[in-house]
């Protein structure tokens, strides 16, 4: 039965929880796969307006179920916070499977994170401070802690002891930074372990058991596909696998490729990214203020969910959009924040760069050539014309189907779905995605 990944196809903030929250209607299960509560995701609907960071975008739905699986990095706290805010405002948390084999970020990992970006200047990566780097860094060295370990006091004991002597040694001589206290981090863990065993379960056999009953199931990505560890700007990127290529979607809640029907990509139809590192397509002037704070006063200008910091801007990179297309896999794009572009006299794409004289249309591995490329654009006519209200594909402008052809076109992937808005009926489906 079908089992549908959202990922990110550009460097995160694409709209993926609003997508994911659209499409959750079909699905009778939504599981997020990847990252940690560096992700932030915002959703509006009938209840209001919801930042998740952890929890998947289908918890809004009283009928699903949603999971959390064992390619996420949790910080305990952090969840259970998410958690008490939802039923708080009434929003039921009773069906969410939380994997035990998700890795638990730790003091250490938040600690470390700080100290390493200290560490590295001038060079710093900009990461989000949650931990989720040194966490993932744990899991790959076997030295991780998991959730299934906050259970039992015992358990717990035996993984921290391993640990926790090995990272106060590279927290105090390493960095001159503060030791974490063994008896302290216990207790608060083992009293989370006991706040989140009503959750904690086996989120695999919850997705094998809604494949047999012919349940559509969503696994939901987190931040994107630029970021990947082993596809995204190396070195500035996050330490896990927010693509779907083999590795990603599948590993993080426990399913083959085979029984992965379709990808669907989300990708704005501008560039965003937040931290540092190459963006080719990057704007400095007057445009990237207007297209950043388009729908500020409502708070939908581009400033991190989960940091607050204003994000980069830049016009849509054609040449990195294909390469997403191409190693996610993907069978659809929805393509959102159409309606931002609509005031403007002209709109960019880049098509391909220039390299030390030289076009190229793949996008290069190594950080120094990403730094050097230069756009070359094709310039579209804008439409001046608004298209929040628009619902059929027909009815946008010509102008703006034009756009969306040759985005199409040049990324060699349809697009199915366009946002024109934030509310969860502000869209145009092109094609259905279930
Ligand atoms: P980390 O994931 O906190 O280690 O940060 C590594 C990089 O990924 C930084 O550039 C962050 O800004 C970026 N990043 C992490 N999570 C997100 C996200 O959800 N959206 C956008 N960027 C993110
Ligand atoms: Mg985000």
């Amino acid at each position: 039965m079908p089992i549908v990944v959202v990922v990110g196809g550009q460097w995160g903030d694409e709209g993926k929880g609003r997508i994911v929250d659209l499409l959750a209607r079909k699905a009778r299960v939504v599981a997020r796969y990847s990252a940690g509560n560096n992700a932030g995701h915002t959703i509006i609907n009938e209840k209001g307006e919801f930042k998740l960071h952890l929890v998947p975008a289908g918890i809004f739905y009283p009928e699903k179920t949603c999971l959390i699986g064992n390619g996420v990095a949790i910080d305990p706290e952090v969840l259970l916070q998410e958690i008490d805010q939802l039923e708080a405002r009434g929003i039921d948390t009773s069906k969410l499977v939380v994997s035990d084999r998700a890795q638990a970020i730790m003091p250490w990992h938040k600690a470390l994170d700080a100290l390493e970006e200290q560490a590295r200047g001038a060079s710093a990566i900009g990461t989000t401070g949650k931990g989720v780097g040194p966490c993932f860094a744990d899991k790959v060295a076997r030295r991780g802690i998991r959730i299934g370990d906050l259970l039992r006091r015992e358990d717990l004991a035996e993984r921290v002891n391993q640990t926790l002597e090995y990272q106060n040694r590279v927290i105090t001589r390493v960095y001159d930074g503060e030791p974490i206290r063994f008896e302290e981090c216990m207790d608060r863990y083992v009293d989370f372990g006991r706040r989140l065993k009503p959750y904690i379960g086996d989120v695999q056999s919850v997705i094998l058991q809604a494949e047999r009953r012919g349940e559509h199931v969503l696994l939901e990505g987190a931040q994107g596909s630029l970021l990947d560890l082993d596809h995204g700007t190396y070195p500035y990127v996050t330490s896990s696998v927010p693509s779907s290529s083999s590795s990603g979607a599948g590993l993080g809640v426990g399913v083959g490729p085979t029984d992965i029907s379709r990808v669907v990509g989300v990708f704005k139809s501008y560039c965003t990214r937040v931290g540092n590192g190459p963006f080719p397509t990057e704007l400095f002037d007057e445009m990237a203020t207007t297209l950043r704070d388009h729908g500020k006063e409502d708070g939908r200008g581009e400033y991190g969910t989960t940091t607050g910091r204003p994000r980069r801007i830049g016009w849509l990179d054609a040449v990195a959009a294909r390469y997403s297309v191409r190693f996610n896999g993907l069978s659809a794009v929805a393509l959102t924040r159409l309606d931002v572009l609509d005031e403007l006299p002209s709109i960019k794409i880049c098509t391909a760069y220039q390299l030390d004289g030289k076009t190229i249309d793949t996008m290069p591995a190594r950080e120094s050539m990403l730094n050097r490329v230069r756009p070359v654009y094709e310039e579209l006519p804008g439409w001046q014309t608004p298209t929040k209200h628009v619902r059929n594909f027909d009815d946008l402008p010509p102008q703006a189907q034009t756009f969306i052809r040759r985005v199409e076109e040049l990324i060699g992937c349809p697009v199915d779905l366009i946002s024109v808005g934030p509310e969860r009926e502000q869209a145009i489906i092109v094609n259905p995605i279930f």
